[in-house]
């Protein structure tokens, strides 16, 4: 059964973002989907020290909060969603943290697993968020599901969110397109070839 596992940078487990969270899992539990949420965001999650020991193990130096553990979940999920409270225009610091580690220390390919980014303001901020999230994904070959608007809920209090209609409705057709997009990738059997190699920094090539 197709996988996706939800990431939720937020401190509050029962919060905005995971109310938005919660109407995406039902819509993929209706479509046969198998779900799993890591709360992130109450742990203390240090930032990556570009140490690069993870370029010979494939893990991260740091075994003391649930990056590793998450990454194993990762490589076995089709689709991820990360989430987040916005502070201060962009994604909370914690999530950012948990997941430059998670990306830069795997080396399992993320190519063809589908992406979604998640993002809940009182008031401002949600778009810029919303972008440096869609960057993790952009880069590592994996499609970004869309919806009927930019993935964003709107609220202070979970209650709050309850209120906001339309972003719930955009977290159903989100989930929809993800759940669509999974099915459709699996049935093409192979993926596409990905070459790899070249790592340019200068127009040189030095
Ligand atoms: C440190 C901090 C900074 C915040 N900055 C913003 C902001 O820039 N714009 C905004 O609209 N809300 C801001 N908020 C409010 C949260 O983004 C908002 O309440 C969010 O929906 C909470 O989601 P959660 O319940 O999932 O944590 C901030 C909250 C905190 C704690």
């Amino acid at each position: 059964m197709a996988k996706v596992l939800f990431l939720n940078g937020s401190p509050h487990a029962k919060g905005c973002t995971a109310t938005a969270f919660d109407e995406m899992i039902s819509v993929l539990h209706g479509e046969g989907l198998e779900t799993e949420v890591v709360q992130v965001g109450s742990r203390a999650v240090r930032g990556c020290v570009a140490c690069n020991s993870c370029s010979k193990t494939g893990k991260c130096v740091f075994d003391d909060d649930p990056i590793n553990e998450t990454a194993a979940k990762f490589e076995a999920a089709d689709g991820l969603v990360i989430g987040s409270p916005v502070y201060y225009s962009s994604p909370n610091g914690t999530l950012l943290s948990f997941l430059d580690r998670l990306f830069y220390s795997t080396a399992f390919s993320k190519h063809m697993k589908v992406g979604a980014a998640v993002v809940s303001c009182r008031r401002g901020g949600n778009s810029s968020s919303f972008d440096v999230l869609n960057k993790y994904f952009s880069i590592s070959g994996m499609p970004i599901a869309t919806s009927t608007y930019w993935n964003m809920i709107h609220g202070f209090t979970a209650e709050d969110a309850r209120k906001d209609s339309e972003g719930l409705q955009t977290m159903r057709n989100l989930a929809r397109n993800m759940a669509f997009l999974i099915r459709a990738i699996a049935a093409q059997g192979a993926l596409p070839q990905v070459e790899r190699g070249a790592f340019t920094s200068f127009c040189d090539g030095k």
